[in-house]
């Protein structure tokens, strides 16, 4: 199982969360990875002063903008599935 989590505190708010969750659950679907994915929010993981929106992925945080979620799913997720 691969734990997916993105960031919904306020700064991660305002750079896009909703966006990357949307992409992110759009690709969930498509592929059926319900059953391989552990997809969750987290409230502020102290990355605020980057660039991104939060994204850990098996605990290893990442920064993902709303227009590069759907890239940064086939790269960093897709592999471990
Ligand atoms: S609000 Fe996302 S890292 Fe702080």
């Amino acid at each position: 199982m691969v734990e997916l989590c993105v960031c919904i505190g306020s700064s991660c708010h305002i750079k896009g969360s909703f966006g990357v969750i949307q992409a992110f659950k759009q690709h969930i679907e498509e592929k059926s990875l319900q059953d391989k994915i552990n997809f969750k929010s987290s409230f502020c993981m102290k990355q605020c002063s980057n660039a991104g929106v939060a994204v850990s992925v098996d605990n290893v945080i990442h920064q993902v903008s709303p227009d590069k979620a759907g890239e940064f799913f086939t790269a960093q997720v897709m592999p471990k599935v």
